[in-house]
């Protein structure tokens, strides 16, 4: 199968704990491969154009000033099946229904710090891989 790309965040709960180090250790275990990563945070007009998809949600507000609170890690991994694959790595949006050992069950502590972001599909995969590392060149 072809290898395709994903784009996923550390977030800042993650960050603030240090599972940076082990987060990237189940990535690449996982079998991913790192095509570029930035650490950074972002500002909050950024971070409402990145979930602006949730808009319309009634935690928006929350979801944004949380992934503006602190650094966050973004990068581009690459596998075969990647975005399907990335999200079981994750595991539930909640962590309380995380399959065991995933990345949420392991560090998540709820539903709105919940560790770490990955793409739903290849299209919005696309978008945010644009959104973070447009113009620049990576492998
Ligand atoms: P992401 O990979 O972060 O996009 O998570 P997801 O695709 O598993 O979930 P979804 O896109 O539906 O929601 C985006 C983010 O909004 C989630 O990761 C949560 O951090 C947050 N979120 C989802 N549901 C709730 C909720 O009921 N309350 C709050 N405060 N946050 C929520
Ligand atoms: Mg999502």
């Amino acid at each position: 199968m072809q290898r395709r790309l994903t784009f996923s965040m550390i977030k800042p709960d993650a960050v603030r704990a240090n599972h940076i180090g082990s987060i990237l250790a189940m990535i690449e275990q996982a079998d991913f491969s790192i095509q570029a990563m930035v650490m950074l945070q972002l500002n909050h007009p950024v971070a409402e154009r990145f979930y602006d998809i949730h808009v319309h949600r009634p935690f928006y507000k929350e979801l944004c000033a949380f992934i503006a609170s602190g650094p966050i890690v973004a990068m581009v991994l690459e596998k075969e099946n990647a975005v399907v694959d990335f999200r079981k790595l994750m595991g539930a949006t909640n962590p309380a229904e995380a399959a065991a050992g995933t990345i949420r069950a392991l560090f998540a502590t709820s539903i709105d710090h919940n560790a770490i972001h990955g793409s739903d599909t290849d299209t919005t995969a696309a978008g945010e891989i644009s959104f973070f590392f447009a113009g620049r060149e990576f492998v």
